[in-house]
């Protein structure tokens, strides 16, 4: 068996690991933008396809048995090329997607919107002070706010010149709440823009309940149709297990 594993996430990390514990073959795949990304246990593939059709052709060319999507749950184009190209060549597909935020007790209260653009209008109607911990990638939609005080949190530098009222932060997470608590208030945010990712980064969320800080969180696209989604390590090594 020979497993591709789309990365770029702990859970991705994790089932690598699994794998290689297994005495399973297991090559990750990852985009190649972050410059120093925590390389996963096994084999390890950097850079797009090309497409669809790229991807089918690797398929192909290495000879592999399943894919296991767990990249990002926005990373939308790759989830959707990579349901193409199992579908094209008849490999296998599982989509690996940590559970969201939005069964937190709190999440209710919070301001869903289904896009960056909505964040931003609603962001606006809520505060002044504005911490978005949105990715550097989404960052040009805010650079209108050369008005307002702005926490970017970024793994990498922005590759867009950000508004002189920003201050950005390098920094990856997991974060503590006692430190998210001490970075919400010193810099007194009132508004929370996030998007709905799941996972281990939402001392922030705890933080702004805590602190009262509005969030605005922008809702997951949807997955691919047809394609098994399981939201573990334990199940998709199970799924494979399967065979
Ligand atoms: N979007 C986020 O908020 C976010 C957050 C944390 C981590 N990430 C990780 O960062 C990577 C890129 O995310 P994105 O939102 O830019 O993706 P995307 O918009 O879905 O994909 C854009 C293009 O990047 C390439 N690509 C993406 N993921 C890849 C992978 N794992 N291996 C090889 N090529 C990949 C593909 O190029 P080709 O068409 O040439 O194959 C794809 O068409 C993903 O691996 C994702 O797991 C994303």
């Amino acid at each position: 068996m020979s497993v591709l594993l789309l990365g770029g996430t702990a859970e991705a990390r994790e089932l690598a690991a699994a794998l290689v514990a297994a005495g399973i073959a297991v090559t990750t795949s990852l985009a190649g933008d972050v410059a120093e990304p925590r390389l996963p246990d096994g084999e390890v593939r950097v850079g797009g396809f090309g497409g669809a059709e790229g991807l089918a052709r690797y398929l192909r060319e290495h000879d592999i048995s399943a894919v296991v999507d767990a990249t990002h749950p926005f990373a939308a184009r790759i989830s959707a090329n990579a349901a193409q190209a199992c579908a094209t060549t008849g490999v296998p597909l599982l989509r690996l997607e940590r559970p969201g935020w939005s069964q937190r007790p709190d999440a209710s209260g919070w301001h869903w919107v289904d896009c960056l653009d909505d964040a931003r209008t609603a962001a606006e109607a809520l505060g002044n002070r504005v911490f978005l911990a949105v990715g550097r990638q989404e960052l040009g939609t805010f650079a209108g706010w050369a008005d307002r005080y702005v926490l970017a949190r970024v793994v990498d530098a922005p590759d867009i010149e950000v508004p002189g009222t920003w201050e950005v932060l390098r920094a990856r997470g997991p974060f503590r709440l006692a430190d998210e608590l001490d970075l919400l208030a010193s810099r007194a945010i009132d508004v929370l823009v996030t998007k709905d990712s799941g996972g281990a980064t939402d001392a922030k969320l705890d933080a702004a309940a805590q602190l009262g800080v509005r969030v605005v969180a922008v809702r997951r696209p949807q997955p691919p149709a047809g394609v098994p989604v399981v939201e573990t390590v334990d199940q998709a090594l199970a799924w494979l297990a399967r065979g």
